[in-house]
């Protein structure tokens, strides 16, 4: 995967490339990353990136020549790659986008910064728009950030344990069950006892259960909207037994009066 990044922030944009995981996925040839400096298409002794809205109000436009220019030049570097414009206003990011990203051989990533980008660019250059939530960040950087390290994790090679990225959260749209390292009491908490059974079908088991569980706790929103396997099903229904049961036994649930149960 060749990522290539337009920003007014180089620097930042190397300082991630350049370290953990990321810098790991460099060494090993999973992915080339090279920043292109907006700035360094724009006129004049100033190198000008933004200019004022038409039509007046807040806030700076990022100028319309710059940042084409910076993306006719990317083309060159990476001549096929669909180019992605980070901004609050894209599809919101998810693992299934994540994973659809991951099958380009190679990327063109647009940071837009100030209120955002010159409309007539987008029209003409960019391909897919994304947005990392529903909240407002000062620029595209982060979020660029976030979908480029949620993209070169699921490269091969670059997770040292090949099927790790398959049984993350949400691969499944199921959360990832917890996870323990020793010791195996930490003040006072231990950690669940078939984990340390070495029962491989038991652990197996115990974390699909727990996925479920947190998945439930937590996204139940995930739940209802996809499939449950026969074994979440067996689970779901013994935990509602259980709970109904909890509830009649509870003290004032009303069950055992005369006008009680239900
Ligand atoms: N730029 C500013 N806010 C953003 C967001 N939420 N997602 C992607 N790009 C952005």
């Amino acid at each position: 995967m060749k990522f290539v990044v337009l920003t007014i922030f180089p620097e930042l944009m190397q300082a991630f490339w350049d370290n953990g995981i990321m810098r790991r996925a460099v060494d090993a040839g999973a992915i080339a990353a090279e920043a292109v400096n907006i700035r360094d298409f724009a006129e004049g002794r100033h190198k000008v990136t933004d200019d004022r809205p038409y039509g007046g109000g807040c806030g700076m436009v990022m100028k319309p020549e710059p940042l084409a220019a910076a993306v006719r030049a990317a083309r060159h570097k990476a001549p096929a790659a669909p180019v992605v414009l980070l901004t609050p206003q894209g599809r919101r990011f998810d693992q299934e986008m994540a994973q659809q990203l991951a099958a380009h051989p190679a990327l063109i990533v647009v940071c837009g910064r100030y209120e955002g980008i010159d409309e007539r660019v987008g029209e003409q250059f960019v391909d897919i728009e994304i947005s990392i939530g529903d909240f407002v960040l000062t620029g595209g950087e982060v979020a660029a950030m976030a979908v480029m390290d949620a993209v070169t994790r699921l490269l091969p090679g670059v997770l040292g344990n090949e099927d790790s990225a398959e049984q993350d959260s949400f691969c499944h749209q199921r959360l990832d069950h917890a996870h323990y390292t020793r010791p195996p009491e930490f003040e006072g908490r231990t950690v669940p006892e078939v984990l340390l059974s070495g029962h491989h079908d038991r652990i197996i088991q115990w974390r699909r259960a727990d996925a479920l569980l947190r998945t439930f706790a937590k996204r139940p929103d995930l739940l209802r909207a996809g499939t449950l396997s026969a074994e979440e099903m067996a689970l779901l229904r013994t935990w509602h037994r259980e709970i109904e049961r909890i509830i009649r036994s509870a003290p004032g649930s009303g069950a055992g009066s005369p006008s009680g149960g239900g």
